[in-house]
């Protein structure tokens, strides 16, 4: 007969009343065994230097995309007896894993949850800054009717250009394939799934200088830091729009906001921005908001702003909470783990993907 599992404290920061909902509702469709081994603690706070040692107690923290998680917090964490970091979120931009990994914790992620769930949002995003229906719903709110400023282009036949081809990129371009639109792509490690739709790989300089739109699906690395900026921008299109559901560090925010000033760049959609650990996910509507640039860019008339909510759907958060207590099982387990990013002191992604310092 298999032991019990070893009773263990789960801490999870950043939480919302839906993450409360999702991973409570998820726990309770445990087994009994493991659901009486696992206890849940939610903070409504994020992870910090600062909050780190409110972990005491927990054998493993769950974290969130704005949650960063730095030498510092990691050796705190670590200090307060956590083994495992199990992050709600695909991207691990925010986990120095280096660090992780000399410290021999415990890091998984939920690589695809409802990757269609992303991809529809970006494509939502590219309709909405082309037909411009954030302006027609403001404006016909106020009794006007007319049309003149919302002409847009018709999808059909236009290039569209994505960086980063996996799980999102691909689920993306198979949607823009649907529109009848040409594809291109650029991504260092190119996939089937995309030649299968039609699509072309080319140097990421080709997609930008054919490409109608530019939708940014790769992951934030040392490589990919800023990927958009000043020469690259010089390099899309004219009245090309740019869309980012990736994350925000991919784009450098002065040069696009020059680029938009020019009206060299057509329109902007953006989900993620560099700024956003500091305001996004909470009320601010009654307070003065400090960051300049992301308030120049919302005078744009041309460009969307979101507040990182591409993933936001009922089975996307279904799925993240299941496989983070799945992740969470497996640790409990010592059993091999397919989300995991670091265990046992080694790390399992490529090096070249690493995340930025943090
Ligand atoms: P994935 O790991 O399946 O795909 C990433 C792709 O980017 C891979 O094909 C990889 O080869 C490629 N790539 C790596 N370096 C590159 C470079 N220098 N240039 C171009 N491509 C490069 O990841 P997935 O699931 O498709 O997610 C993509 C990103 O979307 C995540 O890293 C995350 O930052 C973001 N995301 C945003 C969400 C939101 O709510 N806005 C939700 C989920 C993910």
């Amino acid at each position: 007969m298999s032991s019990p599992p070893q009773p263990t404290n789960l801490a999870i920061f950043s939480t919302k009343p839906y993450d409360r909902a999702s991973l409570t509702r998820t726990h309770s469709t445990l087994s009994p065994a493991l659901r009486d081994s696992i206890t849940l603690t939610f903070h409504d706070f994020p992870v910090s230097e600062e909050t780190a040692p409110l972990a005491r107690g927990a054998h493993a923290v769950c974290v969130f995309v704005n949650d960063t998680l730095s030498p510092p917090v990691l050796q705190s964490l670590h200090s307060a007896g956590v083994r495992a970091v199990l992050l709600r979120c695909a991207g691990y931009n925010n986990v120095d894993l280096a660090t992780a990994e000399s410290l021999g914790l415990f890091v998984a992620r939920v690589p695809a949850y409802a990757p269609e769930a992303v991809a529809e949002f970006a494509v939502a995003l590219v309709l909405a800054v082309n037909r411009k229906t954030h302006r027609a719903y403001n404006r016909v709110r106020e009794g006007n009717f007319s049309l003149d400023g919302l002409m847009g282009h018709t999808m059909r036949g236009k290039t569209v250009g994505v960086v980063g081809t996996g799980k999102i990129g691909v689920a993306f371009a198979r949607i823009m394939q649907g529109f009848g639109c040409r594809l291109l792509a650029y991504d260092p490690f190119p996939v089937e799934g995309f030649r299968e739709l039609g699509g072309e790989y080319r140097p990421l300089e080709e997609v930008l200088k054919e490409s109608d739109y530019v939708s940014l699906h790769c992951p934030l690395t040392d490589e990919t830091e800023r990927v958009i900026n000043e020469q690259t921008l010089g390099m899309m299109k004219k009245g090309a729009v740019l869309v980012n559901t990736s994350r925000g560090g991919l784009v450098d925010t002065k040069s696009v906001i020059a680029a938009l000033k020019s009206k060299h760049l057509g329109g902007l959609a953006l989900d993620v921005y560099d700024g956003e650990g500091a305001i996004f996910y909470q009320d601010r509507s009654t307070e003065i908001i400090q960051d300049d640039e992301l308030m120049r860019l919302m005078t744009f008339p041309n460009v969307v702003v979101c507040g990182h909510q591409a993933f936001f759907t009922e089975e996307a958060l279904t799925e993240i909470a299941e496989c983070t207590l799945r992740n969470l099982e497996d640790f409990m387990n010592r059993v091999p783990c397919p989300n995991s990013l670091v265990r046992e002191g080694h790390l399992l992604v490529r090096r070249e993907s690493l995340p930025v310092r943090i």
